[in-house]
Parts: structure tokens; C-alpha cells; sequence
């Protein structure tokens, strides 16, 4: 495993991250979950991410339970707050209520007193962005979370956080975490340079587009048995922006560019991110084991011009880049 700052901070990441999102507490058992986070730790990975909200807050339980017994000062634990955990009117945003609240019940599901990155799940247009931060400081002074973060934020909602927390000395964001693969690139316009600028790094999420860029989906054909394309309880749904026929032939049209390299298709697509240098880590999921051990080769590798560019040829027009897809709902859910 290799390892990077996390924006300009302090802290120390894993290159690869391991998330719980559609998997633990829904698409997969819990002995299945606890095999996939003991692979990780196995595989050097230190870095978790997960959030109040994966599977109706039971995924913290599951990886609370799964990493216990392993040093707390040799995890990054990452979770995040915003979507609804309850029916209640208070139960989602990030007022001072919900955000205090929530902390708590994330710190028992996963217990711990401390999670080392607290996330704002998305912008929330109901609170006024001084209450969150103020709240996300006093968490930070009370020593319930060690470093803040936003995810899908646009640049310039970034920047007016920014701008707030240096003029009322509140402590700053060093991360953002935004959908980020060959296929997905909308933030590279605006948002890298931006965070570039101002310390914060990408923690990236669904670097493999969610399963797609293995190139196990074949065009035309069913999805093979047990993916997430045939989870129809969730990840069915999630993944359907990619599940275009004209897409996966032209994902099949990356395999002998891995090929030659010596990668699978998993680690070129995480390999691909990570030649990003405002990527401070790539977070993958994984339903088995042995996606995990996969995936984590990528950590390392260097990808040539040459090679960006025959990526770039095959995906052609495929490549979402338009920075107006960076998009928070416009009320709370
Ligand atoms: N902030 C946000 O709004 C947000 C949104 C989404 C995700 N996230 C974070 O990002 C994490 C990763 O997202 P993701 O799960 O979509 O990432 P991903 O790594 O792009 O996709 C993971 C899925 O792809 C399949 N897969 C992975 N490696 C494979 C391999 N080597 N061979 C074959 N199939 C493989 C597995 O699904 P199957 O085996 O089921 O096919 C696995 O669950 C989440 O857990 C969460 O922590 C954040």
C-alpha cells in the first residue's frame, strides 16, 4: 500500500480506501462483509469510509463490529452526515440539531469516540453554511471529529466554506468526496483547481464506476449473477447510468490496454484516478474478498501519457466532464 497526505493536512491516508456503501448491512451478509474489511486490513489498507445513512445506518453497525479489536490509531475511520436517518423533520441536513445528533448515534454504531474525517454529505441550501461550520468546529474542538470534510460539492460552494472558516477562524475543509473514474470526470474542470489551490484533496468514490469498468458487464447480455446490476433492492438502480450497451462495448475496448500493462480492468480504472495528484485516495467497494486483494494492486501504479491517451481515444464522447452534474438537491429529502 502506498499512502498520501489528505489534502494539505496532517493526516495520513491510504492510497485505497475500503467503503461499505450498498454492501454491508444490504447486498451482502455480515460474515461476507467482515471477510471483505479483514482483506483490506490484510491488504494494508487503513482508510474506511462509510456514512449514517448506508443502509439505514446499519453499515456503521457492521463495520464498527468488523474493524473492533483492530488498533484505533492504525485506522482512518471516515463518515459522513446530511441524508435522512429518520422520519422525523430534523432527522437530515446539516443544522446543529441533526449534525450533533447524528455524530453521536455514528460514534455508538461504530464505536469509537472519535471518527478521524466527518463529511458533509451534500450541501445543504435549508441551514445557513456559518451553522454547519461552526457545529463541524465545536465537533472538531470537542475531540468527537479530528478532521472536516464535504461531498459533491460544487467549486463554488467549496469556496464560500473556505472563505467563512478563514474569516471566522473556524477550522477547514481539507477534503472533498466526489464520484471521480474515466467515465465520470466532472470535477476536473472546476473543482481540482480550486482544491489544488486551497489544500483540500478528492477522496474519490466509485473509481471502478461501480462494477462497470471490470468490463464483467457485457453489452447486449445479462449481468452476471449476484453483480450489483441485478441487486434490485439498491445497487440495481444506482448503477444504471452506466449500464448503456454503447458504454460497456467501449469499456471491452480497454482490455488490451490492461492487458499490456499486466493490470485487470479493476486496477487500471483505480490506477486511473490515482494518477490525479489531488486525489488523496480512491475508495473502492467490493461484495467478496478477493474484489478487495484485486483492486489494491493498483496503489503505485504509474500510467503513461501514451496510455491516458489510448484511454481517452477508446472512451471518446462516453466522458461525462460538464461540471454542472456536481449537483445538491435544491430542498433537504
Ligand atoms: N459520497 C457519496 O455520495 C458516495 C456515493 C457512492 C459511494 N461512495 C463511497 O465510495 C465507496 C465506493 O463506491 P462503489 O462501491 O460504487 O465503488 P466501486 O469500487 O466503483 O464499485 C464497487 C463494486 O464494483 C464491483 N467490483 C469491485 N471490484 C471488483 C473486481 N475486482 N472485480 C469485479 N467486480 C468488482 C463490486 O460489486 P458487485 O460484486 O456487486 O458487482 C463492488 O461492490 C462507497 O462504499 C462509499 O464509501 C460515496
Amino acid at each position: 500500500m502506498e499512502f498520501r497526505h489528505l489534502g494539505r493536512s496532517g493526516l495520513m491516508v491510504s492510497e485505497i480506501s475500503y467503503g461499505n456503501w450498498l454492501t454491508h448491512g444490504s447486498q451482502v451478509e455480515e460474515d461476507a462483509a467482515k471477510l471483505c474489511v479483514q482483506a483490506a486490513l490484510d491488504e494494508g489498507i487503513t482508510t474506511f469510509d462509510t456514512a449514517d445513512v448506508y443502509a439505514g445506518t446499519k453499515a456503521e453497525e457492521v463495520l464498527g463490529r468488523a474493524l473492533k479489536g483492530v488498533r484505533r490509531e492504525s485506522l482512518e475511520i471516515f463518515t459522513k452526515v446530511y441524508w435522512p436517518t429518520g422520519k422525523g423533520r430534523n432527522d437530515r441536513g446539516l443544522s446543529r440539531k441533526h449534525i450533533t445528533e447524528s455524530i453521536h448515534a455514528s460514534l455508538r454504531r461504530l464505536q469509537t469516540d472519535y471518527v478521524d474525517l466527518y463529511q458533509a454529505h451534500r450541501f445543504d441550501a435549508e441551514t445557513p453554511l456559518e451553522e454547519t461550520l461552526k457545529t463541524f468546529d465545536d465537533l472538531v474542538r470537542q475531540g468527537k471529529v479530528l478532521y472536516v470534510g464535504v461531498s459533491e460539492w460544487s467549486a463554488p460552494q467549496i469556496a464560500q466554506a473556505l472563505k467563512i472558516a478563514d474569516e471566522m477562524g473556524f477550522d477547514r475543509l481539507v477534503s472533498n468526496q466526489p464520484q471521480y473514474s474515466m467515465l465520470w470526470r466532472v470535477i476536473e474542470s472546476e473543482i481540482v483547481p480550486l482544491c489544488e489551490r486551497e489544500g483540500v484533496g478528492q477522496i474519490v468514490w466509485s473509481p471502478i464506476a461501480q462494477g462497470v469498468l471490470t468490463g464483467k458487464y457485457l453489452p447486449g447480455q445479462a449481468a452476471p449473477e449476484g453483480s450489483r446490476a441485478t441487486d434490485q433492492a439498491g445497487g440495481a438502480g444506482m448503477i444504471a447510468r452506466f449500464m448503456k450497451d454503447d458504454v460497456l462495448a467501449k469499456v471491452q475496448e480497454l482490455k488490451p490496454i490492461a492487458a499490456d500493462l499486466g493490470l485487470s480492468m479493476a486496477q487500471l480504472a483505480v490506477a486511473w484516478v490515482l494518477q490525479n495528484p489531488n486525489v488523496s485516495s480512491a475508495i473502492v467497494g467490493a461484495s467478496r474478498p478477493e474484489q478487495v486483494r484485486d483492486n489494491v494492486k493498483a496503489a503505485g501504479v504509474k500510467l503513461d501519457a501514451e496510455v491516458l491517451k489510448r484511454i481517452d481515444d477508446v472512451l471518446g464522447s462516453l466522458v461525462e466532464r460538464d461540471p454542472a452534474k456536481t449537483v445538491s438537491p435544491p430542498k433537504r429529502p
